[in-house]
């Protein structure tokens, strides 16, 4: 795993976000894997600046985002298609054709888990899967002790996710328990990834993801065999990392 040492969540941000524009650049026709969570809104935001100020052409981008809500419709505030159209894809020319995010209100979950698998599929596959880690090791909602050879799956969240995510909800009662999910098998056909990780809180996952075992109770551990990992972290992220002070790019 690479890992790119930064100082702060704005760093962090720049560098994720000139890594993906990177590749867009180079391949203007690239599929990528999108997140939400607070650690991708700086990328999304420096982005639409490169976009804005720099002719950043998203208009042949493909991205199917990790996860949605169970039981929230595409238009609630919250759910993760609104959270996207929000910070990303009504603020850059990406064509809403081309844009994929499971659908969490789909009457038979079980097949469109089966359709978002075959339409990644049918795209060719992720060329660049952007992550964030949750403070229990979960990537995507993979939560731990899950198989890592699941494919789009319905996922009963963990109580400290639910907990994490209360922070964008009203009330406690109405934070969704279930979510569609890509599997951790698909997150690791991506042919490249990025984590990215900020703040002391994700201090001791990304230890764990770093030189811990790799196992089912830390998800994200399994990315230790991934071929082309990158980590992009910032210092409280990284201070329990040995690694920290050295730059590998
Ligand atoms: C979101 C996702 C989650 C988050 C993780 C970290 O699409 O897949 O795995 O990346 O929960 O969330 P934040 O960034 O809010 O700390």
């Amino acid at each position: 795993m690479k890992i790119i040492f930064t100082k702060d969540y704005d760093q962090m941000s720049k560098m994720a976000a000139r890594y993906i524009a990177g590749l867009i650049r180079l391949h203007p026709e690239s599929t990528l894997g999108l997140a939400t969570g607070s650690s991708p809104i700086g990328t999304y935001k420096e982005l639409v600046k490169q976009y804005e100020d720099e002719n950043l052409d998203f208009s042949r981008v493909t991205s199917f985002n990790l996860d949605e809500y169970v039981g929230i419709d595409e238009n609630h505030p919250q759910s993760y298609k609104a959270f996207m159209n929000q910070h990303l894809f009504n603020l850059v020319n990406i064509d809403k054709d081309k844009v994929f995010v499971p659908n969490g209100s789909a009457e038979d979950l079980e097949k469109e888990c089966a359709r978002y698998e075959k339409a990644i599929e049918d795209f060719g596959g992720i060329d660049l899967q952007i992550l964030g880690i949750g403070r229990n090791g979960h990537i995507g909602f993979n939560e731990p002790n899950f198989k890592f050879e699941a494919r789009t799956h319905v996922v009963n969240l963990e109580e400290q996710t639910i907990e994490d995510n209360s922070r964008f909800f009203e009330n406690r009662e109405d934070v969704p328990t279930q979510a569609i999910s890509v599997g951790m098998k698909t997150i690791l056909q991506a042919r490249r990834v990025i984590v990215i990780a900020s703040g002391i809180e994700k201090a001791e996952a990304v230890r764990q993801m770093v030189s811990g075992e790799i196992i089912p109770g830390l998800p994200a551990s399994i990315l230790q065999l991934h071929p082309d990992t990158t980590l992009i972290v910032d210092e409280a992220a990284s201070s329990l990392l040995e690694e920290r002070g050295k730059i590998h790019v």
